[in-house]
């Protein structure tokens, strides 16, 4: 399993280095445009193999798609982060062309990969890659359910003061800070919902938080958030390459499901050595399916300012 990284800044080293951890990739490519960056981030992670007991192969280039070549999965961190006070779909302007051309350059030396869009904002991100490249939509999948459930389970847990492995629980809709749906109505603790212990006023306090989560970071660190984002994709690609059958909430292209057509939005999906394997279809409230149309409402007229 070859695993490319494009983008060598905080969050596509974080996830090199939790994929390498993970000891399930034979080889993973970091690249960046800034000469020697990915060189450097690839072998000061080299360095700890000994250390972490992996055998995965870092290696770095600058900008050289041939060493990107036969490539299973492909992660796509590239283009700038948030910084305090912006939203994601500020940066629609300079991220646009640069997923543009690096979906490009990928797919001509991996014409076989599957594609996890990192870069922001996400969703539409992930739509301008499905619109440019024509690949078959199993094989485009937009990184941010996965993140920002691990954020609503780290609220869960932070609330009903309790681990967070005794916890379950899954965001859909747009990846942003309005656009964001914590299925607070499916959250568990060891199965019982959360219902049962959390009052709704609570439970409204621990939506709220989940969804502002990656503004919360980016306000204390000065950028956007790297080691949950990272770990995130590291599950999606680990769950691609073992072939798990793994349900993630992912942004996908729909076709019709959850009555909505034509862009990427996050669902839970089923992640496989294929990709997208299955959409997942919830039967949703009608405050659920209100939202969930609110969400696709944002992401269509992001969609819109995008030149394509
Ligand atoms: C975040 C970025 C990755 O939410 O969108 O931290």
């Amino acid at each position: 399993m070859k695993v490319t990284v494009v983008g060598a800044g905080a969050v596509g080293a974080s996830c090199a280095e939790y994929i390498a951890i993970k000891n399930f990739a034979s080889e993973v490519v970091l690249l960046d445009i800034k000469e020697g960056f990915a060189e450097g981030k690839a072998m000061d992670l080299m360095q700890t193999a000994s250390l972490n007991g992996f055998d995965t192969k870092i290696t770095g280039v600058t900008n050289d798609y041939s060493k990107t070549a036969g490539s299973d999965v492909v992660v796509i961190t590239s283009g700038i982060p948030r910084k305090p006070g912006m939203t994601r779909e500020e940066l629609i302007g300079i991220n646009a062309g640069i997923v543009k051309s690096v979906s490009a350059s990928l797919i001509q030396h991996s014409p076989d990969a599957i594609i996890i869009v990192v870069s922001n904002p996400m969703d539409t991100m992930a739509y301008l890659v499905h619109k440019t490249t024509g690949l078959p939509r199993t094989r485009i999948i937009g990184m941010g359910g996965a993140l920002d459930s691990a954020r609503f389970k780290y609220r869960l847990a932070e609330a009903l003061e309790c681990p967070i492995s005794d916890v379950d629980g899954m965001v859909i809709g747009q990846h942003s800070d309005k656009g964001m749906i914590p299925l607070t109505r499916f959250a568990t603790r060891n199965s019982i919902p959360v219902t049962r212990f959390l009052s709704q006023e609570r439970l409204n306090q621990v939506a709220e938080d989940t969804k502002v989560g990656g503004a919360t970071l980016t306000k204390l660190l000065g950028t956007s958030a790297w080691y949950a984002p990272g770990a995130a994709v590291s599950g999606m690609v680990q769950a691609i390459a073992c072939d798990q059958k793994k349900m993630f909430p992912c942004s996908t292209y729909l076709q019709g499901e959850y009555g909505l057509n034509d862009l990427c939005i996050g669902v839970p999906v089923i992640l496989g050595k294929n990709g997208i394997e299955k959409i997942v279809e919830l039967e949703l409230t009608e405050t659920e399916k209100e939202k969930m149309k609110t969400s696709a409402e944002a992401i269509k007229k992001t969609n819109g300012l995008l030149t394509i």
